[in-house]
Formats: C-alpha cells, sequence, structure tokens
C-alpha cells in the first residue's frame, strides 16, 4: 500500500527553493557518466590514521550520547590548534560548540541569534545554505554583490546596507564560490562597521587551510574586536577531506556561545561520539593540517596546468578548493545552460555561479572542484579540451 496523498495544501516556509544545485549536477553527472568536479567533496581516500582512530573510540565504547556541546577532548583540541594558528584563546567549556558540519553550526547561529523583523547582510554569490537558514528565523536576507572579477567586498555598498535593524554579516574566508580571501584592512574594515552596534558577524572559515601563495588565513579570531562580535565556524569535513562524517563546530565569546547552545540541544543536541574521539586524537599533530596549503597548491596547480588550453579564461584561485573560470571564447549561454550542455556533451560536471545568487545573476562564470584525484583532473582535463574553440 502506497502512502496516500496529504488532503490539503502545506504552505511551504520556502517556497522559493528549489533542489540545490548541487544535487541536480550531481544526478546530471551520474546520468552521463561525467567527470565530476561540480560538487564541493573530494574523491580520494581519507587518512586511514583517522579511520583506525575513530574505529578504536567505537571498540572503547565511545557510543552514546556525548555532552551537548561536544565531547571535552575535541573542544580541547580545538581550542588549542585555534590558539596555535590565530591566537586566540577560546575557553573549551563555555566557547566551543561541536557541530553536525558546519551547516549546523550556521542554521543554529542563524537561528539562536536573528529575529524577526531583523536584517542579516550576507555576500553574493552566497553558499546556498545561508538563505534558507536566515528566511526560516524569520529575518530578512540582505545581499551585497562581490566585486567582479575579483569577488572581493565592497565596503562601501556594506556601509549603505547597514540600518538599524542589522543583525547579523554572515561572511565566508576563504570564499565558496568566489575564491577570495579576506585581508587584514578587511578585518579592520569589518571592526569600524560594527563598532558601537550590536551587529554580530558570523565567519564562515570552513577552507581556513587553503589559502595559497604565501597569503595567510585573516580568521575573524584574529582581531580583538572582532572576536569579541563573532562566531568563527570550522568543518572537519573539509579539513579532514570526511564531508561524509559532518562534524564542524563555533567559536564565540562566552554570552554568544551560551545562545547557540540554547538552540543547538533542540536541534541536534549533540554530534557522534566516535567521530569526536578521533578527531580529537588525530588533532594531536598539527602536521596534519599544517600541509593542507601545500597539498592543495598541488591540486590547484595541477588543474590549471592541464585545462590551460581548454578555451575557457580561468580567474585567480586565492582560496578554497575551487577555481573559477568564463567561457566567453565558446559560448554565450547562461552559466546553467552551459554547465548541463558540459555534462551532457563533454561529460565534465561543474556548478553554474549564476546558482549562487537569488536574482540569478549571471557573470557567465562555472566553478570546478579541485579536491580531486590526480587521474579524475586529468580525466576532465581530456574531456574539457575536446570543446570546439580549443587547440
Ligand atoms: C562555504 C561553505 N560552508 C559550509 C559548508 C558545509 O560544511 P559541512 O559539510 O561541514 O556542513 C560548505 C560545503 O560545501 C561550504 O562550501
Amino acid at each position: 500500500m502506497s502512502v496516500p496523498s496529504t488532503p490539503f495544501p502545506i504552505r511551504s516556509k520556502l517556497p522559493a527553493t528549489g533542489t540545490s544545485i548541487f544535487s541536480v549536477m550531481s544526478a546530471l553527472a551520474q546520468q552521463h557518466g561525467a567527470v565530476n568536479l561540480g560538487q564541493g567533496f573530494p574523491d580520494y581516500a581519507i587518512d586511514p590514521v583517522l579511520i583506525d582512530l575513530v574505529t578504536a573510540a567505537m571498540r572503547a565504547g565511545h557510543n552514546q550520547y556525548p555532552l551537548s556541546a561536544g565531547v571535552m577532548a575535541l573542544r580541547e583540541a580545538i581550542a588549542a590548534k585555534v590558539l596555535r594558528l590565530y591566537g586566540r584563546a577560546y575557553d573549551p567549556e563555555t566557547e566551543v560548540t561541536v557541530t553536525t558540519g558546519a551547516t549546523q553550526g550556521i542554521f543554529t547561529t542563524i537561528g539562536a541569534l536573528a529575529h524577526p523583523g531583523d536584517e542579516v547582510i550576507v555576500f553574493e554569490p552566497a553558499y546556498d545554505s545561508y538563505i534558507p537558514a536566515i528566511r526560516l528565523a524569520g529575518a530578512t536576507p540582505v545581499p551585497i554583490p562581490l566585486t567582479v572579477p575579483g569577488y572581493d567586498i565592497d565596503w562601501a555598498a556594506v556601509r549603505r546596507a547597514v540600518t538599524s535593524r542589522t543583525r547579523m554579516i554572515l561572511v565566508n574566508t576563504p570564499n565558496n564560490p568566489g575564491t577570495g580571501i579576506l585581508s587584514a584592512e578587511d578585518l579592520q574594515q569589518f571592526a569600524e562597521i560594527t563598532r558601537s552596534t550590536a551587529i554580530v558577524i558570523v565567519s564562515d572559515e570552513v577552507y581556513e587551510h587553503m589559502v595559497y601563495d604565501g597569503a595567510r588565513h585573516e580568521s575573524l579570531a584574529r582581531n580583538d574586536e572582532l572576536a569579541a562580535c563573532s562566531v568563527v565556524i570550522g568543518s572537519f569535513g573539509k579539513t579532514f577531506h570526511a564531508t561524509g562524517w559532518k562534524v564542524g563546530y563555533t567559536l564565540a565569546p562566552r554570552e554568544i556561545t551560551a545562545e547557540i547552545r540554547r538552540v543547538h540541544q533542540f536541534t541536534v543536541f549533540t554530534v557522534n561520539s566516535a567521530v569526536q574521539h578521533g578527531l580529537a586524537a588525530f588533532l594531536a599533530e598539527p602536521s596534519r593540517y599544517e600541509e593542507l596549503p601545500a597539498f592543495f597548491t598541488a591540486k590547484r596547480d595541477l588543474l590549471r596546468t592541464v585545462i590551460a588550453d581548454a578555451p575557457f579564461d580561468l580567474l585567480p584561485c586565492r582560496g578554497s578548493y575551487f577555481q573559477l573560470a568564463t567561457y566567453g571564447r565558446v559560448s554565450e549561454e547562461p552559466a546553467f545552460e552551459f554547465a548541463q550542455r558540459l555534462v551532457r556533451e563533454f561529460g565534465v560536471a561543474t556548478i553554474p555561479l549564476s546558482a549562487f545568487y537569488q536574482d540569478g545573476t549571471d557573470h557567465r562564470v562555472i566553478r570546478f572542484c579541485f579536491a580531486k584525484r590526480d587521474e579524475t583532473i586529468l580525466a576532465a582535463a581530456d574531456r574539457l579540451r575536446r570543446i570546439s574553440g580549443s587547440n
């Protein structure tokens, strides 16, 4: 017996939201046997030591609800890492909270702090979970476009957008999909704009270890003024190549953390125990994250080299594990159509940047993910070089 249809209309809380572009492109990739450089996840194995540590944790009996804020050993390890990298000492007891991936950290933070009627500034192109989370909190998203083609923050536009109702600014550095990074000057701008206000900055830093060419990651945690009013969000899925494990965290002053935890305890209550124990032990060796920029620089450079003679113009990539490209030499199609045609006719899946704008703004840019095995990158390049217009 199948399930009967609901006999009354459902009033959607997110009526404008369809299937995410990642699901759409991944499904299309599968249908056409395409090389998938679309969705941002690695196709290579994670460190077997981490698997052993998680397995050992399960065998040691870490299989029941841990503390709601997270396993203390993991909170301590996160605090130690952040102190080492950014010089800020978050208290594991009151200022570090383990979440089900960065996504839940973002959702819970917005849900806890944004009230109906509040405005939340968000930069576009924006990672796709931000605006639905703002809307579900009953707040109003205020999108500000990043500059094109550099995808930097237009500070004059931010100043114009701040009102007495601005409760929060959501920022993402290194940026997905823009691939830009915040500079120390950008942090100063944030400090000036939020000084003497009650604005909380939510800084999504899931790509903190993917910063290139000698630049350093300017975490908001580094800045005294900003650390006092910011929630910094991290993801072990991104850092340790295990996106399917969904473990992340929030860092925030105790007053803000208290509010995040009020909501956290009723959304997920807690995060799976064995993975938290495994991560805590794995973090004891800093080289495990300190070698990531070199690892991803090699991937970025490989992708850029092998698609150099495909008919794209590659934008600079300063951060994240994505490479942006324009395709004006071969097509005038909108990015969504072009990306679909790339899958169907050339067997390579990418993500159109237009999907990261509420109003579908289209600068005809597509995004490649280079967190892939070298063979995958080479296979994609072979196919991309066949696009007419290439040499
Ligand atoms: C900017 C950004 N934030 C958050 C996430 C989600 O992180 P997690 O898998 O830890 O929830 C992603 C995943 O692609 C991302 O690109």
